[in-house]
């Protein structure tokens, strides 16, 4: 394993770069736009998206799918995404496997979900009517979590790799995902990647976090920790140099900075995998 696929080094599409990288056309491969943000026809958001998407591959990345809840699926976010992804062109289409509200409610969280076989069957459904819908095949993201199901007959790598198999969708790995959950819930993170099947990951994301001591939460607001850097590096080992992706969300800081974090993910794995990776 360990050729070059995929799109290479990106990073996400945040309002406080939109200037700089149009102005100085940084050497970053490809962006992961929010799909949320550019819903709004006729926005300032999509009048800077549409001049970023002329010089570099997007990506769409979703919140609000909410594809494990129980209420119906959200046609008219759906129907939005589909005009957003013919305008665009992403490369592909992803969102997360949790749920995000019920009955209505929108809890603005990324919840996880109760790992059984009745969940994987509602929510492979509901994945592959969003597919028949989009008229492509999406990407699942794992969450980070802080609290479990008592319910949950399997570990979270094993139900991931389910819902896949039977909505034939693929895998948005988010190593720092990985690393968060395997502390809070005491697994070890290299028995998840290895659970995951190799052929579905199409991307990567790296992030910061903040770590409390008894409990790590997920804040996506600092540089990424050593130990998920080496978590990288064995994911790279297992999946070959996927798309990855760096994502920041909160104290972003200037590109320049995110640009030396994008380096530092793309040295690792010409490390990994020499002459392979575009230097
Ligand atoms: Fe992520």
């Amino acid at each position: 394993m360990g050729t070059l696929t995929g799109l290479g080094f990106g990073l996400g599409l945040r309002t406080d770069h939109y200037q700089a990288i149009l102005e100085s056309k940084p050497r970053v491969d490809w962006f992961e736009a929010l799909s949320e943000n550019y819903l709004i026809p006729g926005g300032k958001p999509l009048y800077f998206l549409d001049r970023v998407r002329a010089n570099y591959p997007v990506v769409l990345h979703g919140v609000s799918l909410s594809i494990g809840s129980s209420d119906p699926l959200d046609e008219t976010y759906l129907q939005s995404l589909k005009q957003l992804a013919q305008r665009i062109e992403p490369a592909w289409i992803s969102d997360h496997l949790c749920w995000t509200g019920v009955a209505g409610k929108n809890l603005h969280d990324l919840m996880p979900l109760p790992y059984t076989e009745e969940v994987i069957e509602h929510v492979a459904g509901r994945v592959r009517q969003v597919q028949d819908f989009l008229g492509r095949r999406i990407l699942l993201e794992n969450v980070s979590s802080y609290v479990e199901f008592r319910q949950s007959c399997m570990s979270e790598w094993e139900f991931l790799t389910e819902v896949c198999r039977r909505a034939d969708c693929l895998i948005l790995l988010d190593v720092n995902n990985i690393y968060v959950s395997a502390f809070n819930h005491g697994f070890d993170a290299l028995d998840y990647l290895n659970g995951i099947p190799v052929d579905r990951v199409r991307q990567m994301h790296l992030a910061g976090h903040d770590h409390c001591g008894t409990h790590i939460i997920d804040t996506h607001d600092a540089a990424i920790v050593d130990p998920v850097w080496s978590l990288y590096k064995a994911a790279l080992r297992r999946f070959g140099v996927v798309s990855t992706m760096i994502e920041r969300d909160d104290h972003i800081p200037p590109l320049a900075e995110l640009l030396l974090e994008l380096d530092q993910a793309r040295s690792i794995a010409e490390e990994a995998f020499p002459n392979q990776v575009a230097a």
